[in-house]
């Protein structure tokens, strides 16, 4: 099956188990944050594993499911749990879920991760907006046939990240006192962590937060005319920024105990920034 004829069996399967439900909002929720699906209302679940032509999640913290459901005012359909490049899947692959959202009719998609803080300035637990990304992921989910039908072959990349929200999100939670810092998001590919050196290395081009993921489904919504919003929660500072030795739990331990916060972050983006 091609990545199109899998995009267009998922977007029909997912259509008819939808009924008349029409998702206005795609939400891609990290590692450890996935937790957030749990709060929408009236909610359909569709494991990813029933879907044909999806993928399968393999990634601890990641439950790897399709929730529809209600929160703030609208539809929202959220993946809880993502699909990673380090995973062995292709990039193509990686970002079908983001075109099957397309195709569903879905204009605006949040995409949330857990990084590693790389700026100096940022602390662990930290919440950043992504301004701008880097590429340095090594692939690009764009490469083969141009799919004419999602977008150009050769898309602007100059606001992937939505302007408007990105400060309506960090005025609307600043008066609420949740400070939101805003930064550019570095893709490597992991799955190991960074050196120390390719954390300076990181700094030095301009980047304030590194992590595996994110940047492919922005290339592909992006490609498609899809709003973005982009999410970071800070879970550790960058290998070598404090001495300490990183590792997945630190990840999960951090992201679960700025859930609280999050949470009031994502029901901001759903009730005020959104509508
Ligand atoms: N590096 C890459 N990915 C990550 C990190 C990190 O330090 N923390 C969470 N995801």
């Amino acid at each position: 099956m091609t990545v199109l004829e899998r995009i267009e069996k998922s977007t029909a399967y997912i259509q008819q188990k939808l009924g008349g439900q029409r998702p206005q909002v795609g939400m891609i929720l990290g590692s450890g944050l996935g937790d957030y699906a749990d709060t929408l209302e009236q909610t359909i679940q569709i494991p990813y594993g029933e879907i044909p032509g999806f993928l399968h999640s393999t990634v601890e913290g990641h439950k790897g499911q399709l929730v529809i459901g209600r929160r703030g005012g609208q539809t929202i359909l959220a993946m809880q749990g993502r699909f990673h490049y380090y995973e062995g899947y292709c990039q193509q692959e990686i970002t079908i879920p983001v075109r099957v959202m397309k195709k569903l009719g879905i204009g605006t998609v949040v995409i949330t991760n857990a990084a590693g803080g790389v700026n100096a300035a940022f602390a662990e637990g930290a919440l950043m907006v992504i301004a701008d990304h880097i590429n340095y992921s090594g692939q690009n989910p764009l490469i083969g046939k141009n799919l004419d039908e999602f977008g150009p072959r050769f898309p602007d990349m100059t606001n992937v990240y939505d302007p408007a929200l990105r400060k309506c999100l960090i005025e609307t939670a600043a008066r609420e006192g949740i400070d939101l810092a805003e930064g550019v998001y570095i893709m490597f590919s992991g799955p190991n962590y960074e050196t120390p050196a390719e954390i300076r290395f990181c700094r030095a081009i301009g980047a304030d937060a590194v992590g595996m993921s994110t940047v492919p489904e922005a290339i592909v919504a992006a490609h498609c005319g899809m709003c973005v919003l982009g999410i970071s929660c800070i879970t550790n500072m960058a290998a070598g920024m404090t001495g300490a030795a990183l590792n997945h739990e630190e990840v999960m331990e951090t992201s679960t105990r700025v859930k609280k916060t999050f949470t009031r972050v994502l029901d901001i983006v759903l009730s005020d920034v959104l509508n």
